[in-house]
Protein backbone atom coordinates (compact mmCIF):
# COMPACT_ATOMS: atom_id res chain seq x y z
CA UNK A 1 0.00 0.00 0.00
CA UNK A 2 1.34 3.45 -0.95
CA UNK A 3 1.70 6.12 1.77
CA UNK A 4 -0.77 8.98 2.04
CA UNK A 5 1.15 11.91 0.50
CA UNK A 6 2.78 14.44 3.06
CA UNK A 7 2.16 17.94 3.85
CA UNK A 8 5.12 20.03 3.77
CA UNK A 9 4.96 23.83 5.38
CA UNK A 10 7.17 26.33 4.56
CA UNK A 11 6.90 29.53 6.95
CA UNK A 12 9.03 32.60 7.45
CA UNK A 13 9.00 36.91 6.98
CA UNK A 14 8.31 38.88 4.16
CA UNK A 15 10.83 38.49 1.29
CA UNK A 16 12.65 35.45 2.49
CA UNK A 17 12.17 33.50 -0.96
CA UNK A 18 9.35 30.94 0.86
CA UNK A 19 7.26 31.04 -2.51
CA UNK A 20 10.22 30.07 -4.76
CA UNK A 21 11.24 27.57 -2.56
CA UNK A 22 7.64 26.00 -1.82
CA UNK A 23 6.75 26.46 -5.35
CA UNK A 24 10.04 24.31 -6.61
CA UNK A 25 9.65 21.77 -3.76
CA UNK A 26 6.22 21.52 -4.41
CA UNK A 27 7.29 21.16 -8.53
CA UNK A 28 9.67 18.16 -7.32
CA UNK A 29 7.34 16.34 -4.76
CA UNK A 30 4.47 16.33 -7.32
CA UNK A 31 2.18 18.10 -4.80
CA UNK A 32 0.19 21.29 -4.77
CA UNK A 33 1.29 24.73 -3.65
CA UNK A 34 -0.78 26.62 -1.56
CA UNK A 35 -0.36 30.24 -1.09
CA UNK A 36 -1.34 31.05 2.07
CA UNK A 37 -0.32 34.66 2.09
CA UNK A 38 -2.57 35.15 -1.01
CA UNK A 39 -6.00 34.54 0.90
CA UNK A 40 -4.57 37.03 3.48
CA UNK A 41 -4.20 39.33 0.40
CA UNK A 42 -7.37 38.14 -0.88
CA UNK A 43 -8.97 39.06 1.93
CA UNK A 44 -7.25 42.60 2.23
CA UNK A 45 -8.01 43.09 -1.13
CA UNK A 46 -11.80 42.41 -1.28
CA UNK A 47 -12.08 44.87 1.60
CA UNK A 48 -10.43 47.59 0.24
CA UNK A 49 -12.56 47.01 -2.84
CA UNK A 50 -15.86 47.64 -0.57
CA UNK A 51 -14.04 50.36 1.86
CA UNK A 52 -14.35 48.08 4.26
CA UNK A 53 -11.99 48.57 7.37
CA UNK A 54 -10.70 46.08 10.21
CA UNK A 55 -12.83 47.52 12.65
CA UNK A 56 -15.90 46.65 11.12
CA UNK A 57 -16.16 42.70 11.91
CA UNK A 58 -19.71 42.77 10.66
CA UNK A 59 -18.98 43.58 7.43
CA UNK A 60 -15.72 41.78 7.78
CA UNK A 61 -17.36 38.66 8.45
CA UNK A 62 -20.27 38.67 5.79
CA UNK A 63 -17.37 39.59 3.61
CA UNK A 64 -15.81 36.31 4.46
CA UNK A 65 -19.31 34.16 3.91
CA UNK A 66 -19.45 36.08 0.47
CA UNK A 67 -15.58 34.99 -0.19
CA UNK A 68 -16.10 31.57 1.10
CA UNK A 69 -18.65 31.21 -2.14
CA UNK A 70 -16.35 33.10 -4.51
CA UNK A 71 -12.81 32.92 -3.76
CA UNK A 72 -10.81 29.98 -5.67
CA UNK A 73 -7.09 28.97 -5.62
CA UNK A 74 -6.77 28.28 -9.04
CA UNK A 75 -3.12 26.02 -9.40
CA UNK A 76 -1.51 27.54 -12.23
CA UNK A 77 1.08 25.49 -15.21
CA UNK A 78 3.90 26.99 -13.87
CA UNK A 79 3.07 25.82 -10.42
CA UNK A 80 1.95 29.17 -8.94
CA UNK A 81 -1.26 29.89 -7.35
CA UNK A 82 -3.29 31.67 -8.72
CA UNK A 83 -6.84 33.42 -7.17
CA UNK A 84 -9.71 34.18 -8.30
CA UNK A 85 -12.33 36.26 -6.87
CA UNK A 86 -16.27 35.75 -8.73
CA UNK A 87 -14.45 33.49 -11.90
CA UNK A 88 -12.09 36.92 -12.27
CA UNK A 89 -8.61 36.33 -12.04
CA UNK A 90 -6.93 38.77 -9.51
CA UNK A 91 -3.77 37.37 -8.95
CA UNK A 92 -1.71 40.40 -9.74
CA UNK A 93 -3.73 43.15 -7.74
CA UNK A 94 -3.18 40.73 -4.97
CA UNK A 95 0.81 42.08 -5.16
CA UNK A 96 0.00 46.25 -4.87
CA UNK A 97 1.20 48.17 -2.14
CA UNK A 98 -2.28 48.88 -0.60
CA UNK A 99 -3.10 45.60 -0.21
CA UNK A 100 0.14 44.83 1.30
CA UNK A 101 -0.12 47.15 3.57
CA UNK A 102 -4.04 46.26 4.61
CA UNK A 103 -3.21 42.18 4.55
CA UNK A 104 -1.82 42.79 7.94
CA UNK A 105 -4.74 44.38 9.79
CA UNK A 106 -6.97 41.65 8.61
CA UNK A 107 -4.51 38.53 9.18
CA UNK A 108 -4.69 39.58 12.60
CA UNK A 109 -8.64 39.65 12.95
CA UNK A 110 -9.55 36.46 15.01
CA UNK A 111 -12.43 35.92 12.45
CA UNK A 112 -10.01 36.02 9.64
CA UNK A 113 -7.59 33.69 10.70
CA UNK A 114 -10.52 31.08 11.73
CA UNK A 115 -11.96 31.27 8.45
CA UNK A 116 -8.97 31.10 6.51
CA UNK A 117 -7.42 28.28 8.59
CA UNK A 118 -10.34 25.75 7.77
CA UNK A 119 -10.06 26.60 3.98
CA UNK A 120 -6.15 26.07 4.24
CA UNK A 121 -6.71 22.46 6.36
CA UNK A 122 -9.30 21.30 3.60
CA UNK A 123 -6.65 22.33 0.84
CA UNK A 124 -4.34 20.09 3.25
CA UNK A 125 -6.88 16.95 4.08
CA UNK A 126 -5.29 14.98 1.49
CA UNK A 127 -2.01 15.50 2.25
CA UNK A 128 0.19 16.39 -1.40
CA UNK A 129 0.72 19.91 -0.42
CA UNK A 130 3.57 22.44 -0.09
CA UNK A 131 2.24 25.11 2.32
CA UNK A 132 3.69 28.63 2.63
CA UNK A 133 2.84 31.27 5.29
CA UNK A 134 4.00 32.14 8.89
CA UNK A 135 1.67 29.83 10.99
CA UNK A 136 1.32 26.71 9.30
CA UNK A 137 3.79 25.03 10.97
CA UNK A 138 2.83 26.12 14.39
CA UNK A 139 -0.93 26.39 13.85
CA UNK A 140 -2.39 25.21 10.13
CA UNK A 141 -0.28 21.75 10.19
CA UNK A 142 1.43 21.12 13.00
CA UNK A 143 1.14 17.30 12.22
CA UNK A 144 3.11 18.09 8.91
CA UNK A 145 5.84 15.73 8.04
CA UNK A 146 8.47 18.73 7.03
CA UNK A 147 8.52 21.88 8.61
CA UNK A 148 10.77 24.26 6.85
CA UNK A 149 11.34 28.19 8.70
CA UNK A 150 13.28 30.35 5.73
CA UNK A 151 14.70 33.46 6.71
CA UNK A 152 17.04 35.91 5.23
CA UNK A 153 18.86 39.54 6.79
CA UNK A 154 15.92 42.26 6.41
CA UNK A 155 18.34 44.29 3.76
CA UNK A 156 18.48 41.13 1.59
CA UNK A 157 14.59 40.52 1.49
CA UNK A 158 14.17 44.24 0.92
CA UNK A 159 16.74 44.19 -1.96
CA UNK A 160 14.14 41.29 -3.19
CA UNK A 161 10.73 42.60 -2.89
CA UNK A 162 12.26 46.01 -4.31
CA UNK A 163 13.36 44.04 -7.55
CA UNK A 164 10.53 42.48 -7.83
CA UNK A 165 7.84 45.58 -7.36
CA UNK A 166 10.18 47.67 -9.79
CA UNK A 167 9.59 44.64 -12.20
CA UNK A 168 5.42 44.71 -11.54
CA UNK A 169 6.08 48.70 -12.29
CA UNK A 170 5.56 50.16 -9.09
CA UNK A 171 7.67 53.02 -8.44
CA UNK A 172 8.85 52.74 -5.01
CA UNK A 173 11.63 53.29 -2.81
CA UNK A 174 14.40 50.74 -1.55
CA UNK A 175 14.27 52.68 1.74
CA UNK A 176 10.63 52.68 1.55
CA UNK A 177 10.50 48.54 1.12
CA UNK A 178 12.90 47.99 3.79
CA UNK A 179 10.73 50.04 6.13
CA UNK A 180 7.84 48.39 5.03
CA UNK A 181 9.68 44.96 5.35
CA UNK A 182 10.83 45.70 8.76
CA UNK A 183 7.11 47.00 9.83
CA UNK A 184 5.66 43.71 8.15
CA UNK A 185 8.35 41.80 10.52
CA UNK A 186 6.85 43.35 13.35
CA UNK A 187 2.88 43.15 13.05
CA UNK A 188 3.44 39.61 11.99
CA UNK A 189 6.34 38.45 15.02
CA UNK A 190 3.89 40.34 17.69
CA UNK A 191 0.54 39.62 17.05
CA UNK A 192 -1.25 37.98 19.61
CA UNK A 193 -2.46 35.22 16.98
CA UNK A 194 -0.63 32.69 14.95
CA UNK A 195 2.64 34.78 15.65
CA UNK A 196 5.26 34.74 12.84
CA UNK A 197 8.12 32.08 14.69
CA UNK A 198 9.26 28.53 14.07
CA UNK A 199 7.45 25.30 14.88
CA UNK A 200 9.94 23.75 17.47
CA UNK A 201 10.47 20.76 15.14
CA UNK A 202 10.50 23.18 11.65
CA UNK A 203 14.31 22.68 10.11
CA UNK A 204 16.05 26.17 9.79
CA UNK A 205 16.93 27.89 6.30
CA UNK A 206 19.13 30.92 6.01
CA UNK A 207 18.86 32.45 2.12
CA UNK A 208 20.80 35.02 2.59
CA UNK A 209 23.42 35.20 -0.49
CA UNK A 210 22.55 31.32 -1.02
CA UNK A 211 21.15 30.49 -4.93
CA UNK A 212 17.95 28.94 -5.33
CA UNK A 213 18.85 25.67 -6.41
CA UNK A 214 21.85 25.60 -3.93
CA UNK A 215 18.87 26.27 -1.23
CA UNK A 216 16.58 23.69 -3.18
CA UNK A 217 18.78 21.09 -2.69
CA UNK A 218 19.41 21.82 0.74
CA UNK A 219 15.99 21.04 1.44
CA UNK A 220 15.62 18.18 -0.38
CA UNK A 221 17.93 16.42 1.38
CA UNK A 222 15.56 16.39 4.37
CA UNK A 223 13.14 13.83 2.51
CA UNK A 224 13.68 10.28 2.60
CA UNK A 225 14.42 8.85 -0.85
CA UNK A 226 10.86 7.31 -1.45
CA UNK A 227 8.98 10.22 0.02
CA UNK A 228 5.37 9.67 -1.33
CA UNK A 229 4.88 11.87 -4.24
CA UNK A 230 1.92 13.30 -5.63
CA UNK A 231 -0.39 14.16 -8.56
CA UNK A 232 0.46 17.89 -9.34
CA UNK A 233 -2.33 20.39 -8.93
CA UNK A 234 -4.93 17.67 -9.85
CA UNK A 235 -6.80 18.09 -6.58
CA UNK A 236 -9.14 20.38 -5.23
CA UNK A 237 -10.53 20.08 -1.62
O1 LIG B 1 3.37 36.03 2.38
P1 LIG B 1 2.59 37.27 2.02
O2 LIG B 1 3.44 38.51 2.01
O3 LIG B 1 1.85 37.12 0.73
O4 LIG B 1 1.50 37.47 3.19
C1 LIG B 1 0.53 38.46 3.15
C2 LIG B 1 0.08 38.82 4.54
O5 LIG B 1 -0.64 37.76 5.15
C3 LIG B 1 1.18 39.18 5.53
O6 LIG B 1 0.81 40.34 6.21
C4 LIG B 1 1.26 38.04 6.49
C5 LIG B 1 -0.09 37.42 6.41
N1 LIG B 1 -0.07 35.96 6.50
C6 LIG B 1 -0.44 35.39 7.69
O7 LIG B 1 -0.74 36.10 8.65
N2 LIG B 1 -0.49 34.04 7.78
C7 LIG B 1 -0.16 33.27 6.74
N3 LIG B 1 -0.23 31.95 6.87
C8 LIG B 1 0.23 33.83 5.53
C9 LIG B 1 0.28 35.21 5.45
Amino acid sequence: MSEKPWVVTVDGPAGAGKSTLARLLAAKLGYLYLDTGAMYRAVAWAALRRGIGPEDETAVEELLQELKATLTLVPAKDGRCRVKVEGRDVTAQLRSPEVTRAAPLFAQMPQVRKTLTEWQRAWGEKGGVVADGRDMGTQVFPWAQRKFFVTASPHERARRRYRQLRRQGFAVTFDEVLKEVLERDRQDENRELAPLKPAPDAILVDTTGAKVQETVRRMWSYFPRHVPRGVAGGRRP
